[in-house]
Order: C-alpha cells, then structure tokens, then sequence
C-alpha cells in the first residue's frame, strides 16, 4: 500500500478528532502459542489502518495542530543484538523516515512523554476494550494527570471511541483497498482452481488444504482464517477445521479458503463433488443455492438495503427446500416461521476488508444500512442437511455453501472472484480436466 494511502487516511482521522482531541492506538502484542514459540506476528489491523507499520511494541498518537508535530509513533530503539536474532526494526529514525511520523520516541519513554502530550487536550479517542493492558495504563495516565489538576496540571474530560469512528472509515473501501481486495480474491481464485484439479476420491482433507497452503504462500499470502475442508458429513458443521477426513466417493467436499494479501482479506467457498459428478440429489441441492447466492448479488447495489440480499436467498432457499420435499406449508408462511434456519442457520453475508469478518455496523440506529458504493461484503448461501434431520437417506450429509466477494459500485455489484466456477456443469468440467 502506498505511504500516501496511510497519511490520507490520518488526515482524514484527524479533521474528526479536532485541535483539542488526541487518538491513541496501540499495536497489537506478541502472542504465544506454545511455551517459547510465538505465533507469526500480524499487526492490529486498525493501528496498520493508520500507520503501515507492522511491528510490535508501538504506538501511535495523533495529537491534531500540535506544534511540535502531529503524528507521533513510540516504538523499538535500533538494537543490533536483538535486530540479529529477531530481525531488523525501523527505529526511530526509520519511524520518522519511512513511516513519516512527524516525531518518534522510544516506547519505553511513553510513560514519561504521552501524558505531557494528553495533558493538553480535553478529548481522548480510544478503542476500549481490545486490548486489557493497554486500558490500564492510558487509566493510569489520565488518573494520574487528574490528581495533578490542583496543582493547574489539566487531564482530558471526555473519552471518546475510537473505533467508531475509524470502523466507519474502514467499510469505505479506497481505490488501493479494492486493488489490494482483488488481489487476495485472485490468489485465492487460483487455490481453488488448484483444488478442484486435484480433489480425487481416497485423498484426505489435509492434502486438500495443503494445495491452499501452497498456493498462498507461493504469492506472498497467507490464510485469512483457517480454511474449512470439510467432506460429507463435515460439510455440515460450519466451522469445521479438524479437515482430517478421508474424501470418499459420491461424497460433496466444501472448501470455505480465502487468504491475506498486504493486510487485505479474501474469503471464498466453493463447494465440489469428490469423484467430480454431482449426485442428482447433491445437484438439486446445489443448484438451489447457487440460484439463492445469484438472487443475492443481484441485490447487493447501491441503494438497497444490507438485508436485501439476505431476504433474496432466503426467498429463493425456502421455496426450493419446499419444492425438494424437505419443508412443507405455504411460502409466506415458511418465510415468516424462519423454517429455512434448519437448513441455512447462518446470514448471507458480511463486510469483509482488513479483517475477513471486517468492522462496520450493519445497522444505523434500528434500520438496516443501506449499500453504497465502496462497501465490500461476502455473498455466500447454504443448505446443510446432516445426518441427524428426518429427511430421506438420499438428501443426509449434503452441504453446500457458495461465497464470492462482492464490491458496491456505481454500477452495480463487482465479483471480485467472478473468474472462479460456480455453475455445476462448469465445475464438472473443470474436475475433469
Ligand atoms: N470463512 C468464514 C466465513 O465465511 O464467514
Ligand atoms: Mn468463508
Ligand atoms: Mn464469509
């Protein structure tokens, strides 16, 4: 992403936060995962929102019309023994260089040098709640200032949250983001193309995911979430991630697999026939949600509603449940009952950015949002019928989910991952090749 791309949006923060306003973000810390090991590091993704720096023990302060400069970054000195065991830091100079903070402090100095900084401005934006350490010491900062205040020291008088008014920025997608977007999409597009060449009966979910894994690293990518690799009965669990399983003949295989390109996510679903036919059963089911997912993206423009497509899948997913047997009444009826939960328990989308399941309300005060342009969200419908419903043997253990990301645009709604086949005889083919 381009440095300019970072100062616009500080820009942007800072005509929110005003002159006696102050914005305090910190990174995200090093978690561990197992005694000495450290899971990868991966930067808050609003603190990189602002900054582009990625690395730990930082943080940035935006201290808006402050003589001494605006944007202020406190993080790791340079430090040759540690930069040669760990790798190399920016520093302060770097921070100031790269980074284009106005000014950079040693992270161990904040205690003595962010509360002189606060002191000044009677409202601090700050995201609550997200990381526990961090509210104790901006608490400690700001009590300590108000046991000062008789000696004409002035503590801040209002908190404000941050991240409302930053998550508000993030749902709006720049040019750069959408650009960044459709990379993720495009790697994530070729993974599965990759899978769907190589799924055969008798292979196990682990080398299904392994071609994933392959082919997001080999494009400087990484998973955006644990993909789920989920055959016959698994199919069916939402969140399966043990993706153990034996692939079996006349089986259905649902990968849900998208990756992080550059900090921006990808999350697609495509649903498969182990030995690369679809039974009839499994064809009937699929074309149902195939036909809910198109109904939905055709709702996904600028001027609907967030539940507009929703309501579309859900319309199209109950009549055909009705029409294969598996619900029983009158359409409007079935609608307002909710009868469709039991075969599709989930919603038909979310906002998707930074984060896969990206920040953003889906309501302005009681009303669904509506769709503007720049908006990015996933569309992806299920049916899933497990073992455990009383329907005939011939319709258990089918699962089928299909997910695209769509922008909002002007002109309608753009599937970044329109390249990736979701028709059934088109996906036959594809396995056959
Ligand atoms: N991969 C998670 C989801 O589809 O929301
Ligand atoms: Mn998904
Ligand atoms: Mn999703």
């Amino acid at each position: 992403m381009n440095r300019k791309e970072f100062a616009n949006r500080r820009k942007t923060l800072m005509r929110m936060v005003g002159e006696d306003g102050i914005a305090i973000l910190p990174s995200a810390p090093v978690r561990i995962r197992s005694r000495d090991v450290e899971y990868r590091f991966r930067q808050d993704s609003d603190f990189y929102y602002l900054s582009g720096f990625a690395e730990p023990d930082a943080v940035a302060v935006l201290a808006p019309g402050r003589d001494n400069g605006e944007y202020l970054l406190f993080c790791r000195d340079r430090d040759t023994k540690q930069e040669l065991w760990h790798g190399s830091r920016a520093g302060l100079d770097g921070a100031i260089e790269d980074f284009a903070a106005d000014d950079a402090f040693p992270i161990d100095d904040i205690d003595d040098i962010l509360p002189g900084v606060i002191e000044s401005r009677n409202r601090v934006f700050y995201t609550m709640g997200a990381y526990a350490e961090f509210d104790q010491r901006i608490a400690e900062w700001v009590k300590a200032l108000r046991s000062r205040e008789a000696s004409g020291i002035h503590a801040p008088h209002e908190f404000i949250a941050l991240d409302h008014i930053l998550h508000d920025m993030r749902l709006y997608k720049s040019r750069a983001e959408i650009s960044a977007m459709r990379k993720a999409v495009k790697i994530a597009v070729s993974a599965h193309r990759r899978a769907m060449a190589f799924v055969a009966p008798g292979m196990y979910e682990y080398e299904v995911e392994a071609e994933y894994m392959h082919e997001f690293r080999r494009h400087a990518a990484s998973w955006s979430y644990t993909p789920i690799v989920g055959t016959g009965a698994n199919a069916c669990t939402l969140h399966y991630v043990d993706n153990n399983a034996q692939l079996a003949d006349g089986d259905l295989l649902l990968i849900d697999a998208g990756c992080e390109y550059d900090y921006y996510a990808s999350d697609i679903t495509r649903s498969i026939p182990v030995n690369g036919r679809f039974s009839p059963e499994q064809r009937a089911v699929y074309e149902i949600v195939l036909e809910a997912q198109l109904a939905a993206i055709e709702k996904t423009c600028k001027g609907n509603h967030w539940n507009d497509p929703h309501d579309a899948a859900v319309r199209i997913i109950t009549k055909g449940l009705k029409k294969i047997g598996l619900l029983d009444g009158t359409l409007p009826k079935l609608i307002r009952d909710g009868a469709y939960r039991e075969y599709f328990m989930h919603r038909t989308g979310h906002w998707i950015g930074m984060d896969v399941h990206d920040v953003g309300d889906y309501k302005v005060g009681d009303e669904w949002r509506f769709l503007e342009s720049g908006m990015v969200m996933t569309v992806e419908p299920g049916i899933y019928i497990p073992a455990s419903r009383k329907v005939p043997a011939r319709w258990r253990n089918i699962g089928v989910r299909i997910e695209d990301d769509v922008v909002v645009t002007n002109s309608g709604p753009d599937v970044l991952s329109k390249g990736l086949a979701k028709d059934p005889d088109e996906v036959e083919k594809l396995m056959a090749a």
